[in-house]
């Protein structure tokens, strides 16, 4: 069985992860506190923007999946200067020095929060418009995963992950939600696809009104199980219902686009 890194591991998606991967993976669980094991798991507890401990959870394994980082509409600029930047360049880095195979990133549609909801039908080839500081360091992610993808090293995935609640909120959400065995036939894709070199794929379950067309995924043979219409949440907003000013309901990227950039300077 393969050994399959997890960052961040103790947070809400590599949580609902964790009994879908174990399946297929011997996990290394990484976060900034120590994990509960089940059989089949290890932890490491430590802080990934310490080089030296990169290099030592990155040894021995054979892929990474990296979910670890800060995010948030009010996230400043500094405060994702560690986790954001310099961690995932240390897990890139540390991952080719060791001949890590495969490295899938879970970037978000925050890279594409800015658009106006109506600004295209789908917006899976527009240039990045980022929605916040958060949406800013997940480009940056993209740039250094296909930079080392290109390098020799790590073959990467990025997942721009929607929405992966364990409902639907609201109208918005709809467009991108993700459940969490969709996810991780997409971070398997990532693991195990021959053609995998340098490639961006969409988080999102089937949707009625999707932002993403998702279509590389599918060539690569994702095929989503769920829907997000079937899975909302009994406090489901939709459009109409939405605060017009801070639910960023017109936007991809939704309250993160609706706040100010300059009042988190
Ligand atoms: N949850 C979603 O709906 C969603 C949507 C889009 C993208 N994503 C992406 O998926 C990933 C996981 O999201 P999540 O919702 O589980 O986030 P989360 O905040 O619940 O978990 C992130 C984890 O990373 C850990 N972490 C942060 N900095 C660290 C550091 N320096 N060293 C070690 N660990 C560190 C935190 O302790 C936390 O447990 C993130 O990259 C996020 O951007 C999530």
């Amino acid at each position: 069985m393969k050994t399959l890194l997890v960052t961040g591991a103790a947070g809400l998606v590599g949580t609902a992860l964790r009994p879908l991967l174990r399946e297929h993976y011997r996990l290394r669980l990484v976060d900034l506190q120590a994990i509960a094991l089940q059989e089949g798991e290890e932890t490491m507890a430590g802080d990934l923007c310490d080089s030296a401990f990169v290099q030592k959870a990155v040894a021995g394994v054979d892929a990474v999946l990296h979910l670890a980082c800060v995010h948030g509409p009010a996230a400043r600029f500094e405060s994702t200067l560690g986790p954001n930047y310099q961690a995932t360049l240390q897990l890139l880095e540390a991952s080719h020095r060791h001949g890590v195979q495969r490295f899938v990133f879970a970037s978000s549609h925050h890279v594409l929060g800015q658009y106006p909801a109506d600004a295209a039908e789908f917006f899976d080839s527009l240039p990045p418009a980022p929605d916040s500081y958060y949406g800013m360091s997940k480009v940056f992610g993209e740039a250094a995963c296909a930079s080392y993808a290109l390098r020799g090293g790590p073959a990467a995935l990025v997942i721009r992950i929607g929405n992966a609640d364990a409902q639907v909120g609201d109208a918005r959400r709809l467009r991108i939600w993700v459940s969490i065995r969709d996810l991780a036939q997409l971070i398997r894709i990532g693991l195990e696809h021959p053609e995998v070199v340098n490639e961006i794929v969409y988080g999102v379950s089937e949707s009625p009104r999707p932002f993403f067309a998702n279509l590389r995924a599918r060539e690569l043979g994702y095929r989503p199980q769920d829907n997000a219409a079937d899975f909302l949440a009994s406090g489901y907003l939709d459009h109409d219902a939405m605060d017009p000013k801070t639910s960023g309901r017109d936007h991809v990227g939704g309250a993160y686009a609706a706040a100010s950039l300059a009042s988190v300077l």
